[in-house]
């Protein structure tokens, strides 16, 4: 048991503040949890909508393995047209044929095979293709004795939850993103995949869903559109941290990290 594995997921990081509480954390976590892959959800990292080629090079400072992403992907043209520029970048895996980007990754860690596939709901969401059939589809490409890990991007928890169930046993961690808001729920499932259905995000603390509170209350008031602005003060940190024993593939351990930082 000499080997572990340590993966820290970094739920959906929104605007500068959730950039600049990335950049207080990451190494001094790398560092206490001896990190061996880093993962990130920056799907609203620029402004809150998608990552911009200016923000990739900020991010791209930091120590992370793999950015995953989900609907907000789109948001920035500049930085869909040259989505070739950043391998590291993930998008959901089962938007239809013929857009940028792909949805899964392999790398490899202290001589193991780490395959990281993104998948999107499709329950209050675009109509995308069947993130159940696509994993079916995908898996044949995923390797033998890899850790598997997927980011599961969606708004509701029980096809969240029926999705983790469904390949219960197949692979090391699933874990949501998307909502913004920590679920706390963290478990093993019967056949041994560790899951979280969502992480909860790294945004402003006194804010809806990282966006500045009164904007986003009027917009529900008024039902009339309204530009959001990213929440300016305190921030959490939201992310889990696991455990793998390399030589069965087995997760020991999850852990969640929950930090309050003025950024
Ligand atoms: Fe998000
Ligand atoms: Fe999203």
């Amino acid at each position: 048991m000499q080997n572990k594995i340590n993966v820290l997921v970094v739920g959906d990081v929104v605007g500068r503040p959730g950039r600049n509480a990335l950049k207080k954390n990451l190494f001094d976590l790398k560092k206490s949890l001896d990190l061996d892959f880093i993962i990130v959800n920056i799907e609203n990292a620029s402004g809150g909508f998608g990552p911009s080629p200016s923000t990739m090079e900020e991010l791209l400072t930091l120590p992370i393995n793999v950015f995953t992403t989900g609907g907000h992907i789109w948001d920035k043209k500049e930085f869909v047209s040259s989505f070739d520029l950043y391998p590291m970048v993930l998008r959901p895996a089962n938007y239809p044929e013929g857009n940028a980007g792909k949805g899964f990754i392999l790398q490899e860690v202290k001589g193991v095979r780490v395959v990281v596939l993104q998948l999107q709901g499709r329950v209050f969401m675009e109509p995308l293709d069947c993130p159940f059939q696509k994993f079916l589809s995908l898996k044949k490409e995923f390797p033998p004795n890899s850790l598997k890990i997927i980011d599961f991007h969606g708004e509701a928890t029980s096809e969240k939850n029926a999705f983790a169930n469904f390949v219960d046993g197949e692979v090391n961690l699933v874990f949501g993103t998307h909502t913004h808001i920590p679920t706390r729920d963290e478990r093993v499932l019967k056949k041994g995949t560790v899951f979280i259905t969502d992480i909860g995000m790294t945004g402003n603390y006194n804010s809806v869903i990282g966006f500045d509170k009164d904007i986003i209350v009027s917009r529900f008031l008024k039902q009339t559109p309204v530009k959001f602005e990213v929440a300016k003060g305190s921030v959490q940190f939201n992310a889990v941290a696991i455990n793998v024993d390399e030589l069965n593939g087995k997760t020991l351990k999850i852990e969640r990290i929950y930090r309050i930082l003025n950024v």
